[in-house]
């Protein structure tokens, strides 16, 4: 006879199981829960009789997966909200980006900062997108562009992982833009990256992947292959910043790398996309950034779903091109701005989004998988992409971080 520590009754359950059409509900459903994982889930009809475990009531409150947030820079010190004026102004990304503004100016700010200040200003970020449902979320490091820099950022994040119940998954973007110190080396920069950085990563476990920043204000082609080599070699997986504000062939680069996902996308052109779908990477789409740029270019959304390429939908919350520190706020945006349908960004903030970033223990509600649940204060999961800052999670239950 079963044993299970939990039972969630009369709940609504959309599972985002995949293949499963309408969020796959299931209606007045059941949900077991035992060391943290679901043991059992299905109608409540289903449940067998001699079932042990401590019983609650959901009063028919919906269930989902708890969202995943798989792109973030949310540890950052300082702002650039005087840039977002100059923008609004005229000037380009590019344009500030090569006056020594843009990702720089967040760098000049976050050196400076201890790690516990970039600490102290993060966790309110990671608990911001806690009280919105989110259980797992990915933070870049990319601020600190040095050794030291990139290693306290990462500490951070780990830091934060440590002392919250969400888990913190960790990505090395060292490659977000050439350092000054490099600035007529951007290649010696790159070596650095390959022989210094990124060993003492793997060595300290600082890291689960690696990402890279592909375009003419950044790195070439080249460069981040050779950063993709050496990730291999140390059996790191790669993600890249891809075809944001150019198609500088970054999605089929990323593919060629057997990435989890490319990032952005806007210019991505079909040969991108095909070795995508080809590769199994995931698209990774960012409304925010997109809204905040004032762009125009669409991601290629149709392709990219007559390719079954899978896609997730991510904050990126940071000072410069998303200021954003809010998954629901991004699934609404990705409505409005690209045209997905509330499932589909229901779908790429759990499923889909695990999926970016190589964990297969979550993202759906399914026997076997982690316990980590969303209850929510709906009539309908399709909410979920419709109000922005309007507070619906009742409950966010998650299993000890890994
Ligand atoms: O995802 N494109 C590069 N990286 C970030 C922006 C970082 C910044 O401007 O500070 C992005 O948009
Ligand atoms: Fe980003």
């Amino acid at each position: 006879m079963p044993d299970w520590e939990l039972l969630l009754t009369d709940a609504r359950i959309a599972t985002m199981r995949a293949g499963a059409a309408d969020y796959g509900v299931i209606e007045d459903g059941a949900i077991a829960i035992s060391n943290g994982k679901i043991a059992w889930i299905g109608p409540k009809s289903g449940l067998p009789d001699n079932a042990a475990a401590s019983n609650r009531s959901l009063d028919g409150r919906w269930v989902t997966p708890a969202l995943i947030d798989c792109h973030t820079h949310l540890i950052f010190a300082g702002d650039r909200s005087g840039e977002f004026e100059e923008r609004l102004r005229g000037a380009s990304y590019e344009d500030i980006t090569r006056a020594g503004g843009g990702i720089m100016s967040t760098v000049r700010a976050t050196r400076d900062a201890s790690a516990d200040a970039l600490y102290a200003a993060a966790l309110p970020r990671v608990q911001a997108l806690a009280a919105e449902g989110v259980g797992t979320i990915e933070i870049k490091s990319g601020y600190g562009l040095n050794i030291e820099s990139e290693l306290k950022m990462l500490s951070v994040a780990r830091q934060l992982g440590e002392a919250t119940d969400v888990t913190i998954r960790t990505t090395l973007l060292a490659a977000h833009t050439v350092p000054p110190e490099y600035r007529h080396n951007a290649d010696g920069y790159i070596d650095l990256i390959c022989n210094e950085l990124l060993p003492e990563v793997v060595a300290g476990n600082l890291a689960d992947a690696m990402d890279a920043y592909c375009e003419s204000i950044a790195f070439s082609q080249e460069q981040v292959a050779r950063l993709f080599e050496r990730a291999a070699a140390l059996n790191l997986p790669v993600k890249l910043h891809a075809d944001q504000l150019s198609d500088g062939g970054g999605a089929a680069l990323a593919a060629r790398f057997d990435a989890l996902s490319a990032d952005h996308l806007e210019y991505t052109s079909a040969a991108g996309v095909n070795a995508m779908a080809e590769a199994g990477a995931v698209a990774v789409l960012l409304p925010g950034a997109f809204l905040t740029l004032g762009e125009t270019q669409l991601p290629p959304i149709n392709t990219l779903r007559e390719k079954n390429v899978p896609i997730a939908i991510a904050s990126d919350c940071n000072p410069g091109t998303s200021p954003i520190c809010s998954l629901r706020s991004a699934m609404m945006l990705a409505t409005r701005l690209f045209r997905l349908t509330p499932e589909e960004c229901l779908a790429g903030s759990t499923r889909v989004a695990a999926r970016a970033l190589g964990l297969d223990d979550r993202g759906t509600l399914e026997a076997g998988k982690r316990a980590d649940i969303a209850i929510w204060n709906i009539s309908h999961p399709r909410e979920l992409a419709y109000w922005i800052g309007t507070p619906q999670l009742t409950t966010l239950m998650l299993a000890d971080p890994l």
